[in-house]
């Protein structure tokens, strides 16, 4: 049986299999000795089966499971954090879901404290942040404890690890004796995004939310993992005190300001249920822009004499609510699995669901990301959903967080209708039929149709007159479907916006009497597209759209090259040196994959260095790549990508034809005093008087070229300290080089 196999000798099968055991056997334990008071196997067996658990998920991270017993409460307290037991409850709240409940909660009040209708009672409303709740108890002034609520009287110790917090103070000044500070534990959006991405990259667990990943962050047994996460605390409460904070909860939550806590800045004083529900109106209005997770508005009596008068029912105070936003979760039914296919080929899967509303929105359609996604892995692997797959016909659990982009969290396998099927990825593009493929390491499928694909190519014309790039009046993503494959004035490529006009005349008669195109619509189209004729470089760069070649990509190779041609023959001269590089990087990912010795990393950079002296690459390409990639923000991966476009025939052709309608507007000509210009400038090391995205803008503006590598063509390098290789590369090719202050200096800005 699998369970006497040592787990080094375990197939990483055989593991996710031991896992999935793992966790029902534990969980059983847990139940038969937390819930029922009965357990069937003695402490020595569970610590045994909980051992063999965290020694597999060592040993096969990328496996570890959702409900992973490692990191569930209800351990036993031997076993992970130990126990503390509050001093005071930890209280939830009662819940109001409508206006009418807020009515209520304010007469209930007034009832309880004997106060007429018309008697002044104020409260506070405050966002309730969908996170956990943490008890912070300070001692002299010192952090000694940080317990989780857990059951509300027991929580767990996660000291470590709160004092890894920034938010967290670990000393607070001219506080009582003995404080206990509550509040709690949040991620934001945007560190939760980068969290899963970085969990995708390095094959770790990635969350469904931010609340999970926050929790799952915080009862962290490892405190060095919980340092790296990005965790945040907001104080809006207390329990244990020696001495008053203040007579109301506002001037109280000032207080915990003042001693180094952040408190929520949508706090207010209400006078009464009006203003209460006005301010909920307004943080609801606020709540997709907030940058993190709130499920509602919490109300508090603001006379803190008041609240110790109405006190707690058994779980809930009785002088505070929570007025819940609706549901930001539903569940539904998946109908169909539809392909979309974009700009850059890319088969993008899209739920569509039974409309169902989900925190006030109808929501019919949700992303699926992509086809391992669909069956429950993640880019490296990885399990999410605890490996379930999305099936057409399965019941769906929905989630939206803000204005982002539904996503399904959940599948109920219960409710899995008989004979549903596995998902079935097309490897034929849906609108065109050509193959669709998987590169090396892509989570997508992109399809290989290039332009002869009708959705890329709209797409991809879309794109050309979007804002950022020819931003043509008048013919916006609407026009381009109308005229996409007209049978009468086709636009199928960029070209063809600017013989638009020059087409034949009865077809040009025929545009201006068609639906919603009079003789002036038509003549100011035509006007607009005249002035785009004389384009600037970058734009006209980043109107193309060539995967990875963003705006600022585009900028970067326009101020590089100042001459579209340039760029082009340099694309062109690169191009070996492009596809040895690409060549080299499959070999080095083949023996990556192979190599499992000692020698492991030499062989893989051997591999990589065989594979480019195998493909005997001109010296003038490998030079020409060099300073492609070398362009400060240029990198392999864009570098690729544009060699790529420009050395496929149909694309080349589109891009040469819509170049012999334009005029290609060079970027301003460097000052010709500046001192540095059509330098090509390198900064190193740190520097401490500008920002290096400053020092870039700077340098440029002055006529330099910036460039993130040194070679022959470096003119000059700028070195703060820790300056590393760059400066001795420099300094073995007889590179002027400067510090900081020199090249203030000698740009005029000392
Ligand atoms: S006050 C005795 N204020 O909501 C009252 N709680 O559903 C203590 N929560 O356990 C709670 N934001 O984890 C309060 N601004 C806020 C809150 C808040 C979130 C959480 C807290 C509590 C749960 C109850």
């Amino acid at each position: 049986m699998s369970e006497s196999i040592p787990v080094s000798e375990l197939t990483e099968d055989a593991a996710q299999a031991e896992l999935a055991r793992l966790a029902v056997e534990i969980a059983k334990a847990n139940q038969l000795y937390h819930a029922e008071d009965a357990p069937e196997i003695s402490d020595a067996e569970y610590d045994a089966l909980k051992r063999r658990n965290a020694e597999i998920e060592g040993q096969f991270p990328h496996l570890k499971r959702n409900d992973s017993p490692s990191e569930q409460v209800g351990a036993r307290a031997a076993d992970g954090f130990s126990k503390v037991t509050h001093a005071v409850r930890m209280m939830s709240l009662g819940n109001a879901f409508d206006d009418e409940d807020v009515a209520d909660f304010d007469r209930s009040i007034r009832k309880y404290l004997g106060l007429t209708d018309d008697a002044a009672l104020a409260f506070t409303a405050e966002p309730k942040i969908d996170g956990l709740s943490l008890s912070l108890r300070y001692e002299q002034g010192k952090l000694v404890q940080a317990a989780t609520r857990g059951d509300g009287e027991v929580g767990e110790n996660v000291t470590a690890n709160a004092l890894t917090m920034s938010d967290i103070p670990q000393q607070i000044k001219d506080a009582p004796d003995v404080l206990e500070v509550r509040g709690e534990v949040y991620m934001s959006h945007a560190d939760f995004d980068a969290l899963n991405a970085r969990q995708t990259e390095t094959g770790g667990k990635t969350f469904a939310n931010p609340r999970n990943a926050a929790a799952g962050s915080l009862r962290q047994l490892d405190s060095s993992i919980t340092r790296a996460r990005p965790l945040r605390f907001f104080a809006y409460a207390w329990g244990e005190i020696s001495a008053p904070l203040a007579d109301t909860q506002m001037e109280a939550i000032q207080r915990l300001k003042s001693f180094g806590f952040q408190i929520n800045d949508l706090t207010r004083l209400c006078e009464n249920t009006q203003q209460m529900l006005e301010h909920y109106r307004d943080i609801e209005a606020q709540r997709a822009t907030l940058g993190y997770d709130i499920d509602g508005v919490v109300y508090k009596v603001n006379d803190l004499a008041l609240q110790a008068r109405l006190g707690f029912r058994s779980t809930t105070p009785r002088w505070a609510i929570a007025h819940k936003f609706p549901a930001e979760l539903a569940w539904t039914r998946l109908e169909a699995i539809d392909i979309q296919v974009g700009r850059t080929g890319a088969l993008s899967p899209v739920a569509r669901l039974h409309p169902v509303t989900v925190g006030g929105v109808v929501v019919s359609n949700a992303t699926l990301h992509n086809e391992d996604y669909i069956k429950g892995r993640d880019a490296k692997g990885g399990l999410i959903r605890d490996g379930k797959d999305i099936r057409v016909g399965d019941w769906v659990q929905v989630y939206r967080a803000g204005d982002v982009i539904p996503k399904l969290s959940d599948v109920d396998l219960s409710k899995r209708p008989e004979g549903a099927e596995p998902y079935d990825f097309p490897t034929k593009c849906p609108q065109c039929g050509s193959e669709a493929i998987r590169e090396d390491g892509d989570a997508v499928r992109r399809c290989t149709g290039g332009l002869i694909c009708p959705a890329q190519a709209v797409e991809k014309l879309k794109h050309f007159v979007s804002r950022k790039a020819f931003d043509i009046e008048g013919l916006g993503a609407k026009q381009i479907e109308m005229f996409y494959d007209d049978p009468v004035l086709p636009i199928n490529a960029p070209a063809d916006i600017f013989t638009l006009q020059t087409r034949d005349a009865a077809n040009l008669a025929r545009l201006k009497n068609r639906d919603g195109w009079g003789e002036t619509s038509a003549s100011n189209l035509f006007s607009a597209i005249d002035e785009k004729r004389a384009i600037p470089f970058a734009r006209l760069l980043f109107a193309l759209g060539i995967r990875h070649v963003g705006e600022v990509g585009a900028r970067d190779l326009a101020l590089y090259y100042r001459d579209w041609d340039v760029m082009a023959q340099a694309i062109d001269t690169a191009r070996p040196a492009a596809v040895a590089h690409r060549k080299a990087d499959e070999a080095e990912e083949a023996e990556r994959l192979a190599a499992t010795e000692e020698n492991r990393r030499a062989r893989i950079k051997e591999a990589r260095e065989a594979a480019m002296v195998a493909l005997d690459v001109p010296a003038e390409a490998t030079a020409a790549w060099s300073d492609l990639t070398g362009i400060d923000g240029i990198g392999a991966t864009l570098g690729l990508s544009l060699s790529d476009a420009f050395a496929n025939a149909d694309e080349r052709a589109a891009f040469d034809m819509l170049r012999s309608h334009l005029q290609v507007i060079a970027p301003d000509a460097p000052s010709e005093d500046s001192p540095v210009a059509g330098k090509t400038v390198v900064f190193t090391g740190t520097l401490e008087k500008m920002t290096r995205a400053e020092a870039k803008a700077r340098a440029e503006a002055l006529g330099a070229k910036v460039s993130g590598s040194v070679s022959q063509k470096t003119d000059l390098l700028v070195a703060g300290p820790g300056a590393g290789s760059k400066a001795k590369k420099a300094a073995d090719l007889g590179i002027e080089t400067l510090d900081e202050d020199g090249w203030l200096q000698l740009i005029g800005d000392a």
